[in-house]
């Protein structure tokens, strides 16, 4: 894309668009902020001068009156469909925090308004643009890792209060959940990626330790309409793992999604390439740290998906993440839930 750089506006100044959105729009080639909202005015000013921002509301409904191209919406869960509906009704774009809402239902809601209204609605799951979970969905769909056998995705961290002091995240009704709703979203994303639509689920867990009110630890066995299962494994008690695991007849892919880092295994496995995986995983993460991308991840990969946001508005093609694409997670997320609810296995594609 040439010419000048679309014009966006930032809906809620709390982590996300502190640590994602903002420096991502900083980076970006194709798009640039324009305006911030936020209901707190401390934040708003803060966030004005860190990121240079000459314009402020504390009613995001003002701002949509500045004809944005895109509306990032950074605000809790149980808002994101209202405020993107507003801007979708404005005429903008609008770039949606995960989950895109806190039902299927919500979000159904959006994408009919993004067709009505010839817009384009993005969900923001980032971690698509890891460069090893790229890597190995080239390596993947050029059929190198053979037939889907089996895939498992885990991610353990600790609580959200480490990240936002907000308590929505912990009142199902305004997350959607708790942890499947959080992070297991980007795990369902990935695992619908790599294996596509799911026939039937089988989950267990919840609130792990009974004190909690909300889910904190979640087992989740899908099985693949084309074939395959996949596991996830989420747990915000358990001590920190990313991975994502990749299992074909004829390959197997390893991701840490911390380092970043992708072991190919054929079968054809030997030391000189392990010696060769593990010396590169070494500089790279040597040149992470050093670019302190190791320990904020997120400016980059929010640039990214930023930067193929603005191409699909410019060249009028879908986003990178739709709202269909959200939708499926979004089905699988309630087919876990129930299934933990009823202790049984859960049809999800009849
Ligand atoms: N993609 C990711 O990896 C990732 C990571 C963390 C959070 N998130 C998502 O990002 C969203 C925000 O998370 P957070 O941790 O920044 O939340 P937060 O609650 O800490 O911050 C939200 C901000 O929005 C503001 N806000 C609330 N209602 C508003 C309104 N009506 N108008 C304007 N501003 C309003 C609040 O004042 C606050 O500053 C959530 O949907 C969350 O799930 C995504």
């Amino acid at each position: 894309m040439t010419g000048p750089r679309l014009r966006a506006g930032v809906v809620g100044c709390g982590p996300i668009a502190q640590r994602g959105h903002l420096p991502g729009l900083a980076r970006s080639k194709k798009a640039q902020v324009v305006a911030i909202a936020d209901l707190d005015p401390k934040a708003l000013e803060k966030t004005a001068k860190r990121f240079h921002v000459q314009k402020t509301f504390t009613d995001y409904k003002i701002m949509l009156d500045e004809k944005l191209d895109i509306v990032h919406v950074c605000v809790p869960n149980h808002l994101h469909s209202r405020v993107a509906i507003d801007a979708m009704g404005h005429g903008s774009n609008v770039l949606v925090e995960k989950p895109l809402a806190t039902s299927v239902e919500e979000a159904k809601q959006m994408v009919k308004v993004a067709q009505e209204m010839n817009v384009k609605l993005c969900e923001a799951k980032q971690y698509r643009y890891i460069p090893a979970v790229q890597r190995a969905l080239r390596i993947y769909s050029e059929g190198r890792l053979g037939k889907l056998v089996s895939m498992q995705a885990q991610w353990h961290t600790d609580i959200p209060l480490t990240w936002s002091h907000a308590e929505w995240y912990y009142d199902p009704q305004k997350s959607g959940g708790g942890i499947v709703s959080d992070i297991g979203i980007h795990m369902l994303d990935l695992l619908l990626l790599f294996g596509g639509p799911v026939k039937r689920v089988s989950a267990a867990g919840g609130d792990y330790l009974g004190t909690m009110g909300f889910d904190t630890s979640v087992q989740a066995l899908l099985e693949f309409s084309g074939g395959g299962t996949g596991f996830l494994d989420v747990s915000w008690l358990a001590p920190y793992s990313k991975m994502l695991d990749i299992v074909g007849t004829a390959g197997i892919a390893t991701i840490d999604m911390q380092y970043y880092s992708l072991l190919h295994a054929n079968y054809s496995r030997n030391p000189m390439r392990d010696f060769f995986h593990d010396a590169r995983k070494i500089m790279r993460t040597a040149r992470r740290v050093v670019n302190k991308d190791f320990f904020d991840s997120l400016p980059a990969l929010y640039a990214a998906l930023i930067d193929d946001l603005a191409d699909s508005i410019t060249s009028n093609k879908p986003p990178p993440i739709t709202g269909e694409i959200a939708i499926r997670a979004l089905e699988l997320k309630e087919a876990i839930y129930k299934s933990i609810a009823d202790k049984r296995e859960v049809l999800v594609v009849a």
